[in-house]
């Protein structure tokens, strides 16, 4: 071997080494990045759909579209601290955008690749159905309302505000007649205990508990201020609102009047 091929070997194998010390990062953080794409592309189309959304409701036909949801708010230890049952409320109505949050925080789509959402759920089997019962809620009809995650929509079911129904169906609790909105937290079991069986029910309940805390905390986040009621005649609830789900907890939401504001 002359001295030239052995220089050539030589830079062949520097070459070699270099495009190896090179080549192996370059590849992981091309890996990394595609990793990290995957991950998080859902957020980015999240925030993008966010900034692109119209903030304003917007209604077609008996479908209304709710203004996107906020990822803002007080820190979250501060809502535990402040959290309490809120039993009377002043007269004044909310707006679209209260109720689109409160509704977010209940069922909102928080992972639109996968579907996932604001609460757990076993299986992600998704049992719970939310209805907004809408009494006072400014550039919305009274009447009762589907909440449907997947367009983060209301779908108008019934018309009329069914106050004096609820109020009987709740043993005559006054705060169930009087807010502004009674939200509605629903179950379909079978959804449930088709994957799980008798173990799904518990699964579902557990569901409700999720969800009911989510409402209660973001309700405190808005200053608002709500009650998780569980005494209720199931089935009066279910004639009141023609639904066909089992009604869990009924949660009115209002502003809280000035002798319970803290
Ligand atoms: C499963 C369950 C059922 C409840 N049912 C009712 C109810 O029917 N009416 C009501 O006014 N409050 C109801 N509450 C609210 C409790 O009375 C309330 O959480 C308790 O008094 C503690 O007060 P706090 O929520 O302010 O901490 C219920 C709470 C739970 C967890």
């Amino acid at each position: 071997m002359g001295h030239a091929s052995l220089t050539n070997g030589l830079m062949g194998g520097v070459r070699l080494s270099s495009r190896i010390t090179y080549g192996i990062p370059l590849l992981l953080l091309l890996v990394m990045g595609m990793v990290i794409h995957y991950y998080y592309s859902d957020d980015l189309l999240n925030d993008k759909d966010n900034t692109s959304r119209s903030t304003s409701a917007k209604i077609e036909g008996e479908v209304i579209e709710l203004p996107s949801p906020s990822h803002r708010g007080i820190v979250l230890e501060e809502a535990i601290l402040k959290r309490r049952s809120i039993r009377s409320y002043s007269n004044e109505p909310l707006s679209i955008e209260e109720v689109s949050q409160l509704l977010w925080s209940a069922q909102g789509i928080t992972d639109k690749r996968r579907g996932f959402r604001s609460c757990p759920s076993a299986g992600a089997t998704y049992p719970l159905e939310i209805y907004v019962v809408v009494r006072r809620v400014s550039g919305l009809e009274v009447g009762v309302y589907k909440y449907l995650p997947e367009r983060h929509a209301l779908l108008l079911i019934d018309h009329g505000g069914k106050e004096e129904e609820l109020f009987k169906a709740s043993f005559f609790q006054e705060w169930v007649r009087d807010s502004p909105i009674v939200l509605v937290i629903a179950a379909n079991y079978q959804r449930t205990t088709s994957v799980y069986g008798e173990r799904g029910i518990r699964y579902v309940h557990m569901e409700a508990g999720h969800c009911s805390q989510n409402v209660y905390l973001q309700a405190v986040s808005l200053g608002l201020g709500t009650v998780a009621v569980g005494a209720f005649d199931d089935s009066e609830v279910k004639k009141a609102l023609k639904i066909k789900e089992e009604p869990l907890y009924l949660m009115p939401v209002g502003r809280p009047s000035s002798s319970t504001r803290s």
